[in-house]
């Protein structure tokens, strides 16, 4: 289990030059995968940017598109054309505009059942595809979970005091109240069940709140958030202040 403090960390001069390292980073750990690659993916403008990067040469051209399976961490429970909802941003930056198997995408689903319902579904999804019901420390699910920073230290759809941070069992949830809009999002055990996750912090905006994960403070929900594999924090220089 990896802390912030023992994150290996890189600063980036600007968001464009973050969103081009952690393409090529990304690009590097799949190429030496080489099979199946599964990736939790965050929305976002940070992350928006890396999908930018990812649908043009060189990578458009060199990614592993057939062996890599595209997972969220979290989403909005609107329609998937809505523009609120991450899928639809991950289409629209990336997955329309490469050629990606659509078996290889899975979409939190979010229209015809309840939130609930969803979460449970979206369980299912990943269980089959990670094939058992139970992750084993020595087997993580994901190979990379890319994952945002709000300002308020939530990550994913785990935001300060709400319930959902103490689930150890289920392995996504719906989250009522926090928002406007109901969320679901993946707990904490699935989203440490990884390989890699990596912070994208951009924006003089979060350089507070990046101090703060940086000292490992565990009132925030992105700071008690520990994966299984190596932690990496991708920030610019606005953030690191
Ligand atoms: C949300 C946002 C959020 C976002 C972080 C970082 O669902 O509320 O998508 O989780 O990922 O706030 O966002 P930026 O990359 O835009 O700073």
């Amino acid at each position: 289990m990896t802390s912030a403090s023992e994150a290996k960390v890189e600063i980036l001069a600007d968001p464009e030059a973050l969103s081009h390292r952690v393409a090529a980073w990304l690009l590097e750990l799949a190429t030496a995968k080489g099979g199946v690659f599964a990736v939790c993916l965050s929305g976002g403008a940070t992350p928006k940017q890396l999908y930018e990067r990812l649908a043009e040469p060189p990578y458009r051209n060199t990614f592993p598109w057939s062996q890599t399976h595209w997972f969220w961490g979290d989403e909005r429970f609107v329609p998937h054309d809505d523009v609120l909802s991450n899928y639809h941003m991950v289409r629209e930056a990336l997955l329309s505009r490469v050629p990606i198997p659509v078996i290889n995408i899975h979409p939190i689903p979010t229209e015809g059942l309840s939130p609930e319902v969803a979460a449970s579904a979206y369980e299912g999804e990943l269980k089959t595809f990670y094939g058992a019901a139970h992750l084993d420390l020595s087997r993580p699910l994901f190979d990379v979970n890319l994952l945002g920073l709000g300002p308020d230290g939530h990550t994913a759809s785990l935001f300060p005091g709400n319930s959902v941070l103490a689930e150890r069992e289920k392995w996504v949830c719906a989250v009522i109240g926090a928002k406007p809009e109901v969320r679901i999002t993946l707990t904490y055990p699935v989203l440490e069940s990884s390989r890699h996750a990596a912070f994208l912090v951009a924006g003089d905006e979060k350089r507070a709140i990046f101090k703060r994960l940086r000292r490992d403070d565990d009132s925030l929900p992105a700071g008690r958030l520990h994966p299984t594999g190596t932690l990496w924090v991708f920030a610019d220089a606005n953030a690191n202040g």
